[in-house]
């Protein structure tokens, strides 16, 4: 019996449990190791996802699903079991990133529109049989006043290719994340919380517009949102004001067919995105499950206690552990600072 759509979210949506993100493409992984002196290898880049894959006590009991990139969800341990099948073996749903990058949006300078629809029904049938059970697009959205962006017309771009992303996705049996970026950590992001809020409710109504267009079935995707912050250079306010702007904001934009929502950590320190995601918990009200999607707020301090060194592996793995733990507590509602 295969699953269903339903299945898989529910199961992505796990009690206490969330999403890694570790769908960093080779040049974001660059990134990451460039802070870190570990030169972006293949080699390297498997015995780093070996690392986190292999980390049990994490994996089991705080994790519910991964995100691949390509070259991920192709390789293996170095005792020869593919990644994919360490991670269901954990009791993980393993999914892929499809989305090609954020490229720049003709006629509208500065703002960019995600490809990667060309191919992709037949990648996303590739994707199923090498295990993957749910898939990621992410668009992003600067915000930049002065020059009167966002605008309508690169929203609606990007809300339109998420939605044939995702219809595409469900066609094949695939649940899809969908993630409208509204970016906090740009050059100029000088912008407070009320232009976040402003700026991610419009787009938040513009993407749910375009998947009822687009018959996406509301029960069998997920929601991988940004959280409602000033810009990093912006005047801040306190993580309570975070925690309520935002379940004000999704209260008002996504509908209660939705099964989940998984947060993205946008450059939020490691101890913040889980503050927040803590607070909202214990707000509640809400219809939806509200989880972790992270990537930077789950892996900074693994990164850093590994450094690309063999001896330091289990020091890595018990700083993703802990991390990982403290994010299912705040899934439940029961962490506190
Ligand atoms: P961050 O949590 O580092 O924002 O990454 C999550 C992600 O998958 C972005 O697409």
């Amino acid at each position: 019996m295969s699953e269903t759509l339903q299945d898989i979210a529910a199961a992505m949506m796990a009690d206490g449990q969330g999403i890694l993100a570790a769908d960093e493409s080779t040049g974001t992984i660059q990134k990451r190791f460039d802070q870190i002196g570990v030169e972006n290898t293949e080699a390297n880049r498997q015995a780093y996802r070996e690392l986190l894959f292999t980390a049990d006590e994490a994996m089991k009991n705080y994790v519910s699903g991964v995100i691949l990139f390509d070259e991920t969800l192709r390789q293996s341990t170095l005792d020869g079991r593919r990644f994919a099948e360490v991670i269901k073996a954990a009791g993980a749903v393993p999914g892929i990133k499809v989305d090609a990058g954020a490229k720049p949006l003709a006629l509208f300078p500065g703002e960019k529109v995600t490809e990667g629809l060309d191919g992709l029904r037949g990648r996303l049938q590739e994707y199923y049989k090498l295990g993957a059970r749910f898939a990621k697009w992410r668009a992003v959205i600067d915000i930049l006043p002065a020059e009167g962006l966002p605008t309508t017309g690169a929203i609606a771009c990007n809300a339109h290719a998420l939605a044939r992303y995702a219809a595409l996705c469900q066609e094949n049996g695939i649940v899809p994340i969908v993630e409208p970026e509204v970016i906090m950590d740009g050059p100029n992001s000088h912008h407070d919380v009320d232009t976040c809020y402003k700026v991610t409710e419009l787009t938040l109504n513009i993407v749910f517009d375009e998947l009822y267009a687009q018959r996406v079935d509301l029960t069998g995707m997920i929601l991988k949102p940004n959280m409602i912050v000033p810009g990093q250079n912006g005047p801040q306010v306190s993580t309570r004001e975070v925690a309520e702007r935002t379940v004000e904001c999704l209260k008002a934009t996504v509908p209660a067919a939705v099964p989940g929502i998984a947060f993205l950590s946008g450059g939020q320190s490691d101890e913040a995105a889980t503050e927040h995601l803590a607070i909202m918990n214990q707000i509640g009200g809400f219809p939806w499950k509200m989880t972790f999607s992270y990537g930077r707020a789950l892996q900074q301090a693994c990164l850093k206690a590994w450094s690309g060194k063999k001896e330091n592996v289990p020091a890595a793995q018990a700083a993703f552990k802990h991390r990982a733990k403290m994010n299912g507590l705040a899934a439940l509602g029961r962490w506190r600072a």
